[in-house]
This record gives C-alpha cells, sequence and structure tokens, in this order.
C-alpha cells in the first residue's frame, strides 16, 4: 500500500464492510447474531480507524486531532454498547441504527475530506 488511489481504494472497502456489519446487526433476528456481528463490527470500525490514522501520520494531515476525536467518541460508544446489560435486543438494534447514522456521516464529510487530502500526494 503505497500509492494515493490504494490508500483510499482501501479506506472505501472498509467502509463497505462496516455498513455490511452495521446493516448484519440491524437485521438480525436473534441475539446470538446480533452479538456475533456487533463483534465483528467491533472489530473492524477498531482496525479501520488504526488504518486511517496511520495514513494521517503518513501524509501529517491537517485535520488529524479533530478526526481522532472523533474515532475515540465512537469507539467508547460502541465499547459501552458491548459490555451493557439493561438493554434487550431490540433496544441495542435502536442504539446500532441511531451509530449507524453517526458513522455514514463520518465517513461522508471527515474520511471524505481525508481522502481528498490523500489523493492530492503523487506517492506515500
Ligand atoms: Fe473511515
Ligand atoms: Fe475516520
Amino acid at each position: 500500500m503505497n500509492t494515493p488511489e490504494l490508500i483510499v481504494t482501501q479506506i472505501e472497502e472498509e467502509h463497505l464492510e462496516i455498513v455490511t456489519l452495521l446493516n448484519k446487526c440491524i437485521d438480525s433476528i436473534d441475539e446470538m447474531s446480533f452479538k456475533n456481528y456487533f463483534y465483528s463490527l467491533y472489530n473492524c470500525i477498531k482496525n479501520h480507524f488504526i488504518h486511517e490514522e496511520e495514513f494521517m501520520l503518513k501524509v501529517n494531515y491537517y485535520g488529524m486531532i479533530e478526526h481522532v476525536k472523533i474515532h475515540n467518541d465512537l469507539k467508547e460508544e460502541l465499547a459501552r454498547l458491548m459490555t451493557c446489560t439493561y438493554l434487550n435486543i431490540l433496544e441495542q438494534i435502536d442504539v446500532i441504527k441511531s451509530l449507524k447514522d453517526v458513522v455514514l456521516n463520518h465517513m461522508n464529510e471527515n474520511d471524505v475530506e481525508l481522502e481528498q487530502y490523500i489523493e492530492k500526494f503523487k506517492t506515500l
């Protein structure tokens, strides 16, 4: 992974995987499958944030501090839901539905801004 195009492609592929897992969580019909998908989602998001933050460091991204803060807030919310014991499955799915909006908004605004910045480089 050393061209801006490949980095942006990787980010986009990871986004697709995250959206797919968000939808699988939302469409889960029982607690067991929800928990499995949610666990995969959590790991997928955690790894994706690590990758994006590595790319930001590589290009010395001007918006890194603000962007990382959004990642940390999202990870915190996911971790809270992961250990939550007082919500039933339907309530947990509702939380995921609103988290999906936050994640999509982050991808469409902050991540697009990062991708546009990365694309300005000729080589990395
Ligand atoms: Fe992202
Ligand atoms: Fe991001």
